[in-house]
């Protein structure tokens, strides 16, 4: 299938990879359509054989069934009012890491992005997830020989299991964690996540997994 990604950065170059290495092509939209474009042009050579990577530019209609929103959390609300009811019907992927506007402690209490996303975006199917996998370790899908966890919260079985089926064709591990307000656990672990690599020393190359 084809997935619109929007916010061609760290995060749309990292998720983008394991799309196109699991055989599924991307549609790359960001207010840079040059950043887009170049990313486009590196990312094809990770694209198994049929898939393709394009661009469209930024407020061009949304066409795909899956979009992932790869942006900072506070430019959601921008990206939801641009596109509107575009959104309408279609599965959301919601990976922000919701931390305060000094990144210092997590931006909510009682809720979570997902869920204050899915209240702007009523007739959307809103899924978490990658929010607890870094954008670099998402090139290789592993890190130490393991293939990364994607921790999926959402209130629509099929769209967790469409989202599930995209990661797992990337070579990454889903496990689906629940319903959308599993989406305020996901991100407190995000936010220790990115607490720690000052003192584990991993340079943003950890991963958060469950082993057995
Ligand atoms: N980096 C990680 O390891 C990581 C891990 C898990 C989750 N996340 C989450 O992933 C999201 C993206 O992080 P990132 O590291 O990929 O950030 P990033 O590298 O800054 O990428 C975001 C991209 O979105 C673009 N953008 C901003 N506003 C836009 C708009 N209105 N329409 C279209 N594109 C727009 C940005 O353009 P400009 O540069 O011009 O602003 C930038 O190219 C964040 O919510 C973050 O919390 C990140």
């Amino acid at each position: 299938m084809n997935v619109t990604i929007i916010g061609a950065g760290n995060m749309g170059r990292g998720i983008a990879t394991r799309l196109l290495s699991g055989g599924h092509s991307v549609t790359l939209i960001d207010q840079n359509e040059a950043q887009a474009a170049e990313l486009a042009k590196q990312l094809q050579v990770s694209a198994k054989s049929g898939a393709t990577v394009g661009t469209a530019p930024s407020g061009s209609t949304l066409k795909d069934e899956v979009v992932v929103l790869a942006v900072y959390y506070p430019v959601v609300a921008a990206v939801v009012e641009q596109y509107g009811k575009q959104f309408d019907g279609k599965v959301v992927v919601d990976i922000t890491n919701t931390l305060n506007d000094t990144f210092t402690e997590p931006r909510f209490d009682n809720t979570s992005g997902a869920e204050e996303i899915a209240k702007l975006l009523p007739n959307s199917k809103v899924v978490k997830a990658f929010n607890t996998t870094f954008a670099g370790t998402l090139i290789s899908g592993q890190v130490a020989g393991q293939p990364l966890d994607v921790l999926i919260a959402g209130d629509d079985s099929a769209a967790k299991a469409l989202v599930a089926d995209l990661a797992q064709a990337g070579g990454l591990r889903p496990v689906d964690v629940g319903p959308l307000r599993r989406a305020r656990q996901l991100e407190a672990v995000g936010f220790l996540h990115i607490t720690l690599q000052g003192t584990l020393g991993t340079n943003w190359g950890s991963a958060v997994k469950f082993i057995s």
